[in-house]
């Protein structure tokens, strides 16, 4: 998709205008008069301005754009902002609308990252005549900022790459591939090392082993890191979950529960594209991503219940259910993390079923007993507009992991499993200030929510990226 500034006038296929809740209900403006004839008539209808609403009426002019499109923009916050801007980008891309001049725009990064976010779509798999044509060229009326047009493209590609990389079916994005993705990341100031299964055994992942030994495909370590130009303030670890499938293992899922289970490498996804963003954007940290890319599968060979694991840090875990095996993967990425002498480590994943009962579809949960990083965490989320929540980390329930037969077991009771979840990570941690983040639900949408299309949605791409920025 190609952006372009204009003051004037812009020669495209559709003009849009954002019209927000005040205009709605205003006397005069500053629209054209066929604009606002366009606009009396929505009004008639049900058109209130709400954010993300969009309606489109062809012009019939013959020298003139063929669509003017009226785009809620609310109250103008910023949410609702991203909102009218993401809305734009899915309607064009519904309506097969290749070229869009936009009105007025203030928020040139947030516009250019709304609309590519919400023109995205996985269609790839779909014959030529069932996919709908991507937007090619986005005119946008402001006063001239190529640095924040620069930013906006960057944080949607980094998301829409995550995105990608989720939605690929997973005969198609499998360790050996995730690892390949990673890989083509490298740049002069990005490198990447990738374990195969044999050094992963004699490196004493003794989780990541034991969770991709059941599948065919071998399991992949990947450990990226990102060097700033100038001195590094500090060493950040983010941690990625990488299952390119979890069918449960031997304690298989059911057909409903495994159905969108390709999600399951998103926290690995969303590292990657953190990394995407550092090839194009500095920050004054050093950056160090690991994932575990691993297949979760019902095998002859699959890790049993009652098996115990050794784990990187030397500590024993006992098995009680094979689809608990996000945490085994995290945690030896987690302890390799703590050896290396990262200041603060985030890590991010499709942990448990738990967190989406408690949060929805629309926030991660957040776990750290470090209120510093909690909050900045929580602001950066606001401001990128990504849902995220604080949960408790409550050292009263961490004897719900407590064994006859080996240091923990990798699950706890029946209740608060995001919790107990992230207190068992907790114990693979050894050093730095850390946070846990929980994106089960956010990371893939059932349905279309918001402006996001049905499939995987990048979650917390732009948000680590901002927190790293500031
Ligand atoms: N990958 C799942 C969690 C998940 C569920 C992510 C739904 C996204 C949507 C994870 O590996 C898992 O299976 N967790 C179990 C844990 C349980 C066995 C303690 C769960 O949530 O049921
Ligand atoms: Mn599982
Ligand atoms: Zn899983």
């Amino acid at each position: 998709m190609n952006f372009h500034f204009f003051q004037d006038t812009a020669s495209a296929v559709t003009h849009a205008y954002l019209i927000s809740k005040d205009l709605c209900t205003g006397e005069d403006n500053e629209l054209s008069e066929s604009v606002n004839q366009m606009l009396e008539l929505a009004k008639q209808s049900d058109f209130k301005g709400s954010a993300g609403s969009v309606i489109c009426y062809p012009s019939f002019s013959s020298d003139g754009p063929s669509w003017i499109c009226l785009v809620g923009s609310g109250s103008e916050s910023q949410d609702d902002l991203r909102q009218a801007y993401g809305g734009l980008g899915y309607e064009l891309r519904e309506r097969n609308l290749q070229s869009v001049a936009v009105f007025n725009v203030t928020e040139v990064e947030l516009a250019a990252t709304a609309i590519s976010v919400g023109n995205y779509r996985f269609d790839q798999n779909k014959s030529e005549k069932k996919r709908k044509k991507a937007l090619l060229d986005c005119y946008l009326q402001t006063d001239v900022n190529d640095a924040a047009l620069q930013r906006g493209l960057t944080m949607s590609a980094a998301r829409n790459f995550a995105r990608d990389l989720i939605n690929m079916p997973p005969a198609d994005l499998y360790p050996e591939v995730l690892a390949n993705f990673a890989s083509e990341l490298v740049t002069d100031q990005i490198s990447v090392e990738v374990w195969g299964a044999e050094k992963i055994i004699s490196e004493n992942m003794g989780g990541i082993t034991a969770v991709g030994q059941g599948s065919s495909n071998p399991s992949r370590f990947i450990h990226l890191v990102y060097r700033p130009k100038g001195e590094a303030k500090q060493k950040i670890g983010l941690v990625g979950k990488g299952v390119t499938f979890d069918a449960g293992g031997l304690s298989l899922k059911s057909s409903a529960g495994m159905q969108t289970m390709r999600c399951d490498m998103s926290g690995s996804a969303s590292v990657l594209g953190v990394f995407k963003a550092l090839g194009s954007l500095d920050v004054d940290v050093e950056v160090h991503g690991f994932i575990g890319a691993v297949e979760n599968m019902c095998a002859a060979n699959s890790f049993k219940l009652g098996d115990v694991l050794r784990m990187r840090n030397g500590k024993t875990v006992e098995i009680h259910n094979t689809d608990a095996e996000g945490r085994l993967v995290m945690a030896d990425c987690l302890a390799y993390a703590s050896e290396l002498g990262v200041d603060k480590l985030i890590d991010i994943a499709t942990l448990t079923g738990a967190c989406m009962v408690a949060l929805g579809s629309r926030y991660s949960g957040l776990f750290t007993q470090n209120d510093d990083m909690a909050n900045d965490l929580l602001r950066c989320s606001q401001e990128k507009g990504e849902g995220l929540w604080r949960l408790p980390l409550p050292e009263f329930y961490r004897p719900m992991l407590k064994t006859d037969w080996a240091d923990v077991k990798n699950i706890g009771g029946r209740w608060g499993g995001s919790i107990t979840a992230a207190l068992f990570l907790s114990e693979f941690v050894d050093g730095p200030d850390w946070a846990h983040i929980d994106i089960a639900g956010p990371a893939f949408f059932d349905k279309k929510t918001q402006y996001f299309a049905t499939g995987g949605a990048g979650p917390m791409v732009e948000t680590i990226f901002h927190w790293l920025e500031s």
